[in-house]
């Protein structure tokens, strides 16, 4: 299963990749390019879920369960992994939902912001991947003068997962709200 798994994250990490970059496109450039990376961004989006959904399931059978999640190398790379699965299932959702208008006005910064969040993750995914393998790189380097060394779990005090709740409510209400408002 490693080296299927090798082989399979390449197409979550591609499609991610190239998704940041339609967005980079979309929201920052004017002309036929961007339009073509606005209309093409959703089935690019579908499809690196789908491949993510396969590389997160071959990575979960490379070691038995119990490895994987004793080392703190190995819980640090599943934990970035269902990150990036979070950021771009939301992605995949507005601008699924937003449809032809999830580019217009504040929604392209928002599509942008969560991109670049996006791809840092899914980058630290990788490296973190490297590592497994003995193939370390300067991204980790980076993340250590950020306060965070890759062979340590990692780590969220409670009162940061307290804020982040608390600014998904806020966000929530702000969104009925404008919903409302809108009707
Ligand atoms: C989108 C999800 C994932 C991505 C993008 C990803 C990426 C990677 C990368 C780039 C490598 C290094 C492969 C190489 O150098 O050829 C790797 C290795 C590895 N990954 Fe993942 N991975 C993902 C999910 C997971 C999950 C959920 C697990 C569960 C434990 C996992 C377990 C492993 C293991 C054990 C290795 C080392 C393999 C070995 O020892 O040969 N991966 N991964």
């Amino acid at each position: 299963m490693s080296g299927l798994h090798h082989m399979l994250v390449h197409f979550p990490l591609g499609f991610w990749a190239l998704a940041t970059l339609m967005i980079l496109i979309g929201a920052l450039l004017p002309g036929r390019m961007a339009e073509l990376s606005r209309a093409a961004l959703l089935p690019v989006l579908v499809l690196s879920l789908l491949a993510a959904l396969v590389a997160i399931a071959s990575g979960l059978l490379v070691w038995p369960i119990e490895a994987s999640t004793s080392s703190p190398l190995a819980r640090n790379h599943i934990l970035t992994a269902l990150w990036s699965l979070g950021v771009f299932s939301m992605l995949t959702v507005l601008v699924w939902r937003a449809g032809s208008t999830a580019f217009d006005g504040a929604r392209r910064w928002v599509l942008l912001l969560l991109a670049l969040i996006g791809i840092s993750i899914f980058a630290t995914t990788g490296t973190i991947g490297g590592h497994l393998v003995g193939a370390t790189t300067q991204f980790s380097e980076l993340l250590k003068l950020f306060g965070w060394d890759v062979y340590h779990t990692f780590f969220v005090p409670t009162w940061v997962i307290a804020v982040m709740v608390l600014i998904g409510i806020v966000c929530a209400v702000l969104g009925l709200k404008g919903r409302r408002a809108a009707l």
